[in-house]
């Protein structure tokens, strides 16, 4: 039996507080942390399924907000201020939906890969869809906006946060007391976007940091 399904305080929780996954318990903490979503902002979900985010992000921005989810499963938060959007975020014709109704004000990604049991594998693959949401927000989040993202640790997250670092005023890690023990995962936060880094700027730091000897992280 997968240990995964087999119910704990925080989807307990969720059955009886009416939230279609335990993952709401994360945003919850992140927002209560770091208070990024706020009242009338368009927000970009990647990853929406089965909507729990969505069902919470929907609370807060009201009616004059929008949040728009993108996954290839189903999603089952539908609101008003909820538009979904069916689909691989990977693609480029679905990407073009999304480009359609930005530029958003906050984008998230609790995107998972499918896992495939091994470790190194699953990593890279989660900070490849990090990466890909990364790229996304440099042309499509407003600046001073805000970029969370959910990254298994045990790749290249390091590096990746070297570039949110370029990228935003203030980039910090969160684990959520709410993420399962076992789980490897972990939340990026970007705050106060400033623009698209030179990524030469990263390539140097890699490349410094190879010379002298002395990692930056
Ligand atoms: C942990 S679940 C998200 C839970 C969601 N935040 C909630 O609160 O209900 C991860 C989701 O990412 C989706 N996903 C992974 N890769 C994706 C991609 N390339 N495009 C769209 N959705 C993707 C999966 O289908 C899965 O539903």
């Amino acid at each position: 039996m997968n240990p995964y399904e087999k119910p704990d305080y925080y989807s307990k929780k969720a059955m009886e507080e009416g939230y279609y996954a335990r993952s709401v318990y994360k945003l919850m903490e992140i927002q209560d942390k770091f208070n990024l979503i706020k009242e009338g902002q368009k927000l970009l979900d990647l990853g929406s399924a089965p909507g729990s985010w969505l069902q919470y992000i929907s609370k807060i921005i009201g009616d004059s907000g929008l949040a728009v989810g993108i996954d290839f499963k189903e999603v089952k938060a539908q609101y008003n201020n909820v538009k979904i959007i069916k689909g691989n975020f990977l693609k480029d014709h679905k990407k073009a939906e999304l480009v359609e109704l930005a530029p958003y004000d906050g984008i998230l990604s609790d995107m998972a890969p499918d896992t495939k049991g091994d470790k190194l594998v699953d990593c890279y693959a989660s900070g490849d869809l990090v990466r890909d949401a990364l790229m996304f927000s440099y042309n499509f989040l407003k600046k001073g906006g805000y970029f969370i993202a959910k990254i298994f640790q045990g790749g290249d997250e390091k590096e990746i946060m070297d570039e949110i670092k370029l990228a935003f005023k203030t980039a910090k890690w969160f684990k959520p007391k709410s993420c399962r023990k076992k789980s490897v995962e972990i939340f990026m936060i970007g705050m106060d976007f400033t623009g698209k880094p030179d990524i030469k700027d990263a390539t140097d730091i890699i490349e410094n940091a190879e010379e002298t000897g002395e990692m930056p992280w």
